[in-house]
C-alpha cells in the first residue's frame, strides 16, 4: 500500500512536470521564414525603419517623427512582443496600420516582422 502511493505521488509529479515542459517544447504553429520576413520588411517597411533597423531609411529621415532605433537593445526591451505588434497593427502616426485597410498584412506576417525587427539589436 505504502510502495503504491509512493508511486502514485512520483506518476504525479512527472506528469505534473509534462504538462509544464510541453508548451515550451511544441513548435510554433508555423515556423518563422527569415528569408520570407526580411523581404517583406526591406519592401514594407525598411524605407522608414532603414534595412537595419537604425530608422535611417529614405522616407524614415524626410519625417518629422523619427521612427525609433531599432538596434537600441535596452530600449528595445521595454517593449513587450505584443505591444510591438499592436502598435503595427494600429498604426503610429506617420506610420500607417498594418491591421487593416490598403497595407493590411496577416497576423502571422506582422508576428514574424517583430520576430525579425528584434534581431537587429542582437
Ligand atoms: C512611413 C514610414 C513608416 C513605415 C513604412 C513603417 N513605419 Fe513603423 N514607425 C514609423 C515611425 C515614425 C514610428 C515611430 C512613432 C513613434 O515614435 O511614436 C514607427 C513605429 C513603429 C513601431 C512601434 C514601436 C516604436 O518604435 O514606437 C513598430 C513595431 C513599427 N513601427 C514597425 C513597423 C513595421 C513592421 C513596418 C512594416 C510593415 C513599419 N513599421 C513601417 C514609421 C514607419
Amino acid at each position: 500500500m505504502r510502495n503504491f502511493k509512493l508511486g502514485t505521488i512520483i506518476m504525479a509529479c512527472l506528469f505534473t512536470a509534462g504538462l509544464l515542459l510541453a508548451p515550451s517544447m511544441t513548435p510554433s504553429a508555423s515556423a518563422y521564414d527569415e528569408v520570407a520576413t526580411k523581404a517583406l520588411y526591406d519592401d514594407k517597411c525598411a524605407k522608414c525603419h532603414g534595412l537595419t533597423g537604425k530608422g535611417d531609411g529614405k522616407k524614415g529621415k524626410t519625417l518629422k517623427k523619427k521612427p525609433r532605433d531599432y538596434t537600441d537593445k535596452a530600449k528595445m526591451a521595454e517593449f513587450t512582443d505584443q505591444e510591438l505588434i499592436d502598435q503595427t497593427k494600429e498604426g503610429k502616426k506617420p506610420m500607417p496600420s498594418y491591421g487593416s485597410g490598403k497595407n493590411q498584412l496577416s497576423d502571422e506576417q506582422i508576428t514574424d516582422l517583430i520576430t525579425y525587427i528584434r534581431t537587429f539589436a542582437k
